[in-house]
């Protein structure tokens, strides 16, 4: 005998179809006078460990949930009942089940939410219209009842799904029902590099639907920019009227009409006030008129050619996962409109509607890109990928329409995404070819598309400098097509950890090229998840047996939005106004760097720095330049005093008014021109070392009388200073498997680098200095750097001189060359050098000349996974802990309260413990940074090679 006991019912799971019940996709909107009812909240809960464990009684009216628990909707689960609801899981791309799609795990968590709602009062009665059922977002496949009636089941976790309910409502003890599970047939549409978070994390609504309501509409607002026309025509099921007071606009739906407007710009961004009126309902509609065409192998908005300074969003909260509220939302904007950013890809999905009207109104280019990815494919060479498999068109199809038809009425969306790394199949080209049908008002993206068959731009990830620049010369072959089209990098600058580095070298190439219009920083944010011992969580946090680590943490601000060295960066790179001049002559060119904008908006201002004090300031005329144009500007006379220190003008356009985004005095961009160079520290050497049984004494320092070590300058104990090649690697050191470049963080640690011992071979007092003379080499290795430590002093300051020559055959850049040095009490840093941040050799555009004070604490730049940070570039002098150091040269400075080892040893911020003492780097190199944990790594002319070098660093005691 044999029986199966396996239920249908949750067929729907396994099933390559997007879900049956739902209604068509539509435009997501606000009703003016519909009713409406948010059912988000906390809603009851109950996991179970399989698709079947629980039977459907709990949809049915009367159930008792008493024994329930409680979770907040819109929310993930895992992220909720402190684990007792599971953990969540990060891969990069390897799914964390067995592939053979579309099947799943048994084990599968499935999470049954209960919500329980009377209709409020007024709620207009049944006879008065219907009532649809709408979901914002469920991860990653849900089965909904209402009233113990099924209505349906749906895929695709960022795309809106609604429901016709109107029938089944009651007045009062409604309860929904819905069966979410971890794991679906759609699970293999969506592996993109973040953590599987379940639950249903956006807005559960219900909307009255009164009779003559407006159904779906399609704002077409183009705008011709030789005439200065606006034409604007709304398409809408449901004919009605179409408002816009401000243009005189009072037109039947479908009709065009044609007026005199200011266009929508991501600069500029104008928009229009409007409504659509029909029988049954107003909408407001806010319309922004622009046109976006392909021309001359370039996109244009309003005839021109834009340049995207972009970045990559993934919507993260560290404690709500991917459940956003507005204002968190509206901080994003905010944060990249203060940054300069002008363009956002929604990687790798819709996000929340409510940010496309943020980025409407705030203005940001908007490349919309699908729900979908199968990244996973690829370790089978691609086999059985779901966008090849015609089984699958359905799925990809309805996604694409879930997304164009919610998000169609945004100026900001300026292309459409057909999705992220799902290599190449014939789903994709029915996904373009109904896109293009649907809306030839926008361009089509895909970076996997490298022939472009399928899409209007030809878009890559992480190309090098060297090939970017031989595509921006049209150098690069490839189809016949795709040589006629413009590039973007929808991917560069991995932003994981310590970097970006090279970011000011790629934006070079951008402008030199027409062909390149620009890029998008991977990624926007850390996706760190707040943690009670870790501080932020990243992969393998949670015990996940298939994990990538800290690849999640890889964004230009941190899990709380602080914005990072990188954003800071970044903002510099691609600030719209270029300043250049010459200080010695007292002239500026200033050049208007914006797409559309004239610069009537910002004010500029001068100054005049000596010694990195401001001495004067004032107001600059600059002429409000249209996009595009130059002016050279004199600047005053230079300020008299001050003389006989260096010497530099700032140059600064800020805004000269509050914005939407920005107060009055806002820094947009800066520059700073050189007048009279630094006098370089002299110590004139006359005294002479003179030794006792213990110490040997020089000016004001003692050194031990057999090893030459320093033990205190004027009364300030130093410990430990000898040379120092080691740093943390960053994890752009590190790399990542997959790079081509030679990965130097871990080479470093092959050639002994963190390990390097200090032979000492002669300690010399001779006529009026201190040498001592060492071989600084790793175990096992012929390398080596024979390094002399020269120390002379005038009396009051103690100079040391470093002079460093390698030996033997170094075949590996150094991570830093300088001294390091431990001081027992020091808290509060003052410096004359770049900051306020840490800055880098290609990652130090943002750093500005100036005086600077922090304490120790706040030098540190918090990496999710601690690395190497916090050095201040280009530094003159700095004091702290009683010393004052000068150098000669400028020098790299960093300070912290644990060495290099720990900080190198330490997976989060909390393994960091402070010690009693404060390491101080004195660095006359550091290595670049570059992109290498998915990029290129450092360009060559920012490697430190192990070469013959000579430093010197003036101590003086300061009490
Ligand atoms: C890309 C991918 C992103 C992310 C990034 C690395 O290949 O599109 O989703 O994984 O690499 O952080």
């Amino acid at each position: 005998m044999s029986f199966r006991t396996t239920s249908t019912s949750v067929d729907y799971v396994e099933d390559v179809s997007p879900g049956s019940g739902a209604l068509p996709p539509r435009a997501w909107y606000a009703s003016s006078d519909a009713r409406s009812l948010s059912l988000n909240g906390s809603w009851r809960f109950r996991l179970s460990p399989t698709v079947d464990a629980e039977d459907d009684s709990f949809a049915e009216p009367g159930f008792d949930a008493d024994g329930w628990a409680e979770v907040a909707v819109p929310g993930h689960w895992v992220l909720q009942g402190d684990g007792a609801f599971g953990a969540p899981i990060y891969t990069n791309h390897l799914y964390p089940f067995p592939v053979d799609p579309p099947r799943v795990p048994t084990e599968n968590p499935t999470g049954d939410h209960l919500r329980f709602f009377d209709l409020p009062e007024g709620w207009p009665a049944l006879s008065e219209g219907g009532a649809v059922l709408r979901f914002d977002g469920v991860e990653s496949c849900a089965r909904v009842w209402l009233n113990g009636t099924d209505i349906g089941e749906f895929k695709g976790s960022r795309l809106p799904h609604e429901f016709a309910v109107g029938h089944l409502l009651k007045p009062s003890g409604n309860v929904l029902a819905v069966r979410v599970h971890q794991w679906s047939a759609g699970s293999y549409l969506e592996d993109q590099d973040q953590w599987w978070l379940p639950g249903i994390f956006r807005d559960v609504t219900l909307l009255h639907r009164p009779a003559g309501s407006v159904l779906d509409f399609f704002v077409h607002a183009s705008y011709d920019h030789v005439g200065g026309l606006g034409t604007l025509r709304v398409d809408s099921d449901v004919d009605g009227r179409v408002t816009v007071p401000a243009l005189d606009i009072d037109v039947a739906t479908g009709e065009p009409v044609t007026v005199a407007v200011e266009p929508w710009t991501a600069e500029t961004p104008r928009l229009y006030d409007g409504e659509l009126v029909t029988e049954g309902e107003r909408v407001p509609l806010r319309i922004g008129f622009r046109t976006v065409v392909l021309e001359d192998g370039l996109i244009k908005v309003n005839g021109r050619a834009i340049l995207f300074k972009g970045v990559n969003r993934h919507e993260w909260h560290p404690e709500r996962g991917r459940a956003l509220d507005l204002e968190t939302m509206r901080e994003d904007v905010l944060l990249m409109k203060r940054h300069n950013l002008n363009a956002v890809r929604t990687s790798h999905y819709p996000p929340h509607p409510a940010f496309l009207d943020l980025c409407d109104e705030y203005g940001l280019w908007v490349i919309d890109e699908c729900d979908l990815e199968t990244h996973g494919f690829t370790e089978q060479n691609w086999r059985d990928n779901p966008v090849d498999d015609e089984r699958w068109t359905p799925a990809l199809l309805d996604r694409a329409a879930r997304m164009v038809e919610r998000d169609k009425n945004h100026p900001s969306v300026v292309m459409w995404s057909l999705g992220n790394e799902c290599g190449t199949g014939r789903g994709l080209t029915a996904m373009a070819e109904w896109i293009h049908g649907r809306d030839g008002s926008r361009l089509v993206h895909y970076e996997g598309d490298w022939d472009c068959r399928d899409t209007d731009v030809y878009s890559r990830m992480y190309a090098d400098h060297a090939e970017t620049e031989r595509i921006g010369q049209g150098l690069d072959g490839g189809t016949q097509k795709r040589r006629g089209l413009p590039f973007i990098q929808c991917e560069y600058g991995h932003a994981m950890g310590n970097g970006p580095g090279g970011l000011a070298d790629y934006q070079r190439l951008f402008e030199a090229h027409d062909r390149i219009q620009g890029g998008f920083i991977w990624e926007w944010i850390d996706h760190g998840v707040t943690h009670a011992e870790l501080g932020f969580a990243y992969g393998g946090d949670f015990g996940e047996e298939l994990h990538d680590g800290n690849f999640v943490c890889d964004g230009l601000v941190f899990p709380d939005r602080r914005p990072s060295p990188g954003l800071v960066e970044f903002k510099k790179v691609i600030e719209p106004v270029r300043i250049e001049g010459d200080g010695v002559a007292g002239t500026v060119r200033v050049r208007n760097a914006h797409d559309f904008a004239d610069l009537s908006s910002l004010a500029f201002e001068w100054s005049y720095q000596v010694d990195g004090e401001t001495v004067e300031s004032g107001p600059l005329a600059v002429p409000a330049l249209a996009a595009g144009e130059s002016a050279e500007v004199k600047l005053p006379q230079p300020p008299a005093g001050g003389s006989g220190g260096e010497a530099q003008w700032t140059v600064r356009a800020l805004l000269a008014e509050d914005t939407g985004w920005g107060r009055k005095g806002h820094q947009v961009a800066w520059a700073q021109l050189p007048v009279l160079e630094r006098p370089l520290p002299s110590v004139a050497p006359s005294d002479r070392p003179t030794a006792s049984e213990k110490l040997i004494t020089l000016g004001p320092a003692s050194f031990d009388v057999r090893t030459g070590a320093l033990k205190t300058i004027g009364g300030v104990d130093v410990t430990g200073l000898r040379l120092d090649v080691w740093r943390a690697p960053t994890d752009n050191d590190a790399g990542a498997a997959w790079q081509p470049d030679l990965r130097y963080g871990l080479l470093w640690r092959k050639y002994g680098l963190h390990r390097m011992r200090h032979r000492l071979d002669a300690v010399e007092a001779g006529e009026d200095a201190l040498t001592v003379r060492t071989r600084v080499a790793p175990a096992a290795w012929e390398i080596g750097l024979n390094t002399v430590y020269r120390w002379t002093s005038d009396g009051t300051r103690l100079k040391l001189t470093v002079s460093v020559t390698p030996d033997g055959d170094w075949t590996v850049p150094l991570p830093r060359l300088g001294i390091r040095f431990g001081l027992s009490s020091a808290d509060a840093v003052q410096w004359y050098g770049g900051g306020p941040g840490e800055g880098y050799p290609d990652t130090k555009s943002a750093s500005m000349l100036g005086r600077w004070h922090a304490s120790v604490d706040e030098l540190q730049t918090p990496y999710v996974r601690p690395q190497e940070n916090g050095a201040r570039p280009d530094v003159r002098w700095a004091e702290l802990g009683g010393l004052r150091i000068d150098g000669d040269p400028e020098f790299w400075f960093t300070a912290r309260r644990w060495t290099s080892e720990q900080l190198d040893a330490a997976e989060h911020l909390t393994d960091l413990e402070a010690g009693d003492t404060v390491w101080v780097n004195l660095d006359h190199g550091q290595m670049g940074i570059g992109s290498q944990s998915c990029g290129p790594g450092a360009l060559p002319q920012y490697h430190l090679l192990a070469r013959p070098a000579e430093f010197s660093f003036v101590f003086s005691a300061t009490r």
